[in-house]
């Protein structure tokens, strides 16, 4: 695994990630009634691995899991396990062995709980006393997003340069824009916004732009005072939307729109084209895969001309 060099730049350095996983995923229910969405697999690998080496990939040091009821396998997975490890040394597994021991050493873990999922926003809230005084970035483990260099390092790449807390940002068709948080402000430099706020599922109708707010940002440690002073929403929830839109006004934030392919993965198709995708792109599975897609498309086309 390629790590990012740290650059010279004069502002803190960003060593810490928070991951909030106390959502309860039910747009994937029924398997997200015993089973944490950030473990279904991409492939072979749980989803919030993909994450996590994407953090370590960005030279993060610690990574900070907002954990709730039922959540407890994901710590698991990045810990030791020792009985495993023995069956497989007794056994003579040792690649299987070298796989599972390097996920416990990948990263320092440290897990905070939050009693209630009340919302994105107070998800990022408990964090608070593990970052301190640092920026840090926020990863959400829904969003996978396929890009060299990923996008965590992108942001990383434009905090160095501006010392400004950094959202990232794509174009969506615009019957989707109610589902996503959707920034107003300026371009202001190629891939650059300057956000002024951002409104959170707007109808159609009435929406500033069609750039959308995607699961990786980069936060002052400012973000904190903003969302303990945040309000619950009408169904009792503080959104992190609300204080990145008082960030924007009283601070600065900056909009960059990323380069990469970003699937949902809390959705039931975006999680079906994200195994797909990632399985195309692996030289063990993509060819057989690739030939057996081929297969299904001409049986479909020969289905519909009859
Ligand atoms: P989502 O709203 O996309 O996830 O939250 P969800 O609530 O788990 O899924 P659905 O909509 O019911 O299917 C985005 C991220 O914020 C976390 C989720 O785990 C997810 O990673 N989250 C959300 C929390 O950690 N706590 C919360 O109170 C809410």
């Amino acid at each position: 695994m390629q790590i990012r060099d740290r650059t010279n730049s004069n502002h803190k350095p960003v060593r810490k990630a928070v991951i909030p996983v106390a959502g309860l995923g039910t747009r994937l229910l029924p398997i997200t009634k015993s089973v944490p969405k950030e473990l279904l697999p991409v492939v072979d690998v749980p989803a919030i691995q993909v994450v996590v080496e994407e953090c370590v990939n960005a030279g993060i040091e610690e990574v900070i899991f907002i954990t709730g009821r039922g959540k407890g396998g994901i710590e698991d997975h990045f810990d030791y396990n020792f009985e495993l490890e023995k069956i497989l040394e007794r056994r003579g597994k040792l690649e299987e062995l070298e796989r599972v021991r390097s996920i416990s050493q990948l990263i320092r873990t440290i897990a905070v709980r939050q009693k209630k999922p009340l919302g994105l926003g107070h998800a990022v809230l408990c964090a608070r006393d593990v970052v301190e005084d640092e920026p840090f970035v926020v990863l959400l483990p829904d969003d996978l997003i396929g890009s060299e260099p990923s996008v965590t390092c992108q942001l990383i790449d434009v905090y160095e340069k501006y010392g400004q807390g950094v959202v990232s940002i794509m174009p969506v068709p615009e019957e989707e824009v109610s589902r996503y948080g959707i920034v107003t402000g300026e371009n202001w430099a190629p891939s650059l916004h300057r956000v002024r706020s951002i409104v959170e599922k707007p109808d159609p109708e009435i929406s500033p732009s069609n750039l959308a707010v995607i699961g990786r940002y980069l936060l002052p440690p400012a973000i904190f005072g903003f969302l303990e002073d945040q309000k619950p929403d009408e169904s009792g929830e503080i959104q992190l939307t609300d204080a990145l839109s008082k960030l924007a006004r009283e601070r600065a934030l900056v909009g960059y729109e990323f380069t990469g392919r970003r699937h949902d993965i809390g959705d039931k198709l975006g999680f079906l084209t994200a195994n797909i995708s990632y399985a195309l792109q692996r030289d063990d599975l993509g060819p057989k895969l690739l030939h057996y897609l081929r297969k299904k498309v001409v049986e479909a086309d020969e289905q519909q001309s009859h």
